[in-house]
């Protein structure tokens, strides 16, 4: 053996993001964690076949499908994706149809889903696809990467399951499972540790079942390998070399940096009715929910007084003070923290657009204003 092996990291043996990017020349691990990962392949798909979910989007290697499922998935649980899922391919069944769709009609399908520069990705992604790949998936991972909203998760996703490309999709289901059963430590959050993971786990997939392992891994992630206390280690085909499980360490993996608090902004939400209309106005075409439809606010938790005195900044006069509400929403970065003020107004003045309760079932309200929404749908059909 070479004198500079004990100086060399004997565990990696060539190391380039583009490499794998290329998919030409791959990353080798041969540390005793990379020889646990590399183990999982074959008990995992033994378990996948008799246990795997029935979900819409399997059974299909459709990329248009897969896309929007994954991307629909990084948004919230499964059970809630279905219905979305489901509408979506009913009124958008490829890539030509979700090219050409309205604003107005995209974001409604996306309604409640949230985080809406998603939808509008898949829009304009769909829009390069047309035009430069004449209408056709780009089969590869590194040509998927390049679309937009397409990164290095959902490239790995479809490249694998649709084109049996031997790539990972590593998800924070994947990681979980991924850094237990070997015991890596390194910190989830971190963008190298992250990099090595997605390497390690290319290495671990096996070239006949990519995109079955991929799915396996989530699945397991999803329904066995549970965050937090309670994983199912009993029901797991890993767990006879799960190295977390052999040292009791389960619960403390994966390791994650506490994220800096989120910012907290208090506003007054203004629900205006009148004569069976309520007051919205669009959000501004860039930051965040941009483009969607919303109940006009100020910042700050006003009382009465105050809220009267922006009412009549809008050139409006309350004829009727019918409830104050307040409501919360959590976004990554922000916590909207609402009181709303549902009243009757004198006339439909101001710089709104007056909505009767049918046409709030076709714009886009983002579900911030749940609460809000339901109460004013309420409101107006008892009114009627
Ligand atoms: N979560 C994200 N993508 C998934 C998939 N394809 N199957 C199951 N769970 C998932």
């Amino acid at each position: 053996m070479a004198a500079a092996g004990f100086f060399a990291p004997a565990a990696v043996t060539r190391e380039s993001e583009e490499n794998r990017l290329m998919n030409t020349d791959r990353i080798t691990y041969t540390d005793p964690q990379q020889t646990l990962l590399d183990a999982m392949a074959e008990p995992l798909l033994a378990w996948y076949d008799a246990h795997k979910r029935t979900l819409p989007w399997r059974g299909t290697r459709d990329p248009y499908k897969i896309w929007v499922s994954e991307i629909m998935l990084q948004q919230t649980r499964v059970a809630a994706v279905i219905p979305y899922y489901q509408r979506w391919m009913a009124e958008l069944p490829d890539v030509a149809a979700l090219a050409a769709v309205e604003e107005e009609k995209l974001l409604k399908l996306w309604e409640g889903l949230g985080y809406y520069s998603r939808a509008r990705n898949l829009k304009k992604a769909a829009g390069v696809i047309m035009e430069q790949h004449g209408g056709q998936f780009p089969h590869h991972y590194a040509e998927l990467l390049k679309l937009p909203g397409i990164g290095e998760y959902t490239a790995g996703a479809i490249a694998s399951i649709a084109f049996g490309e031997r790539v990972s999709a590593v998800d924070g289901n994947v990681l979980r499972v991924a850094t237990r059963t070997a015991l890596l430590e390194g910190d989830i959050m971190d963008t190298r540790f992250r990099r090595e993971m997605r390497q390690r786990m290319d290495q671990a997939t096996p070239a006949d079942r990519p995109g079955d392992f991929n799915q396996a891994l989530m699945d397991l992630g999803a329904t066995v390998c549970l965050p937090g206390g309670a994983p199912l280690c009993d029901a797991c085909p890993l767990a006879g070399f799960c190295a977390a499980h052999a040292a009791g360490r389960e619960q403390s993996l994966p390791v994650k940096r506490k994220k800096a608090p989120r910012r907290l902004e208090e506003m007054t939400v203004f629900l205006l009715l009148h004569q069976g209309r309520v007051a919205l106005r669009k959000r501004p075409d860039t930051g965040l929910l941009a483009g969607l439809w919303e109940f006009p606010h100020v910042p700050g938790a006003l009382d009465e007084a105050g809220a009267g005195a922006v009412l009549a900044s809008w050139g409006l006069r309350p004829l009727e003070w019918r409830q104050k509400i307040e409501a919360k929403h959590i976004f990554t970065h922000v916590e909207w923290h609402m009181t709303g003020y549902l009243l009757e107004v004198r006339q439909a003045a101001g710089d709104f657009t007056w909505a009767a309760g049918a046409d709030l079932e076709v714009m886009a309200v983002p579900s911030a204003f749940g609460k809000y929404l339901d109460e004013v749908r309420h409101t107006l059909e008892n009114a009627t």
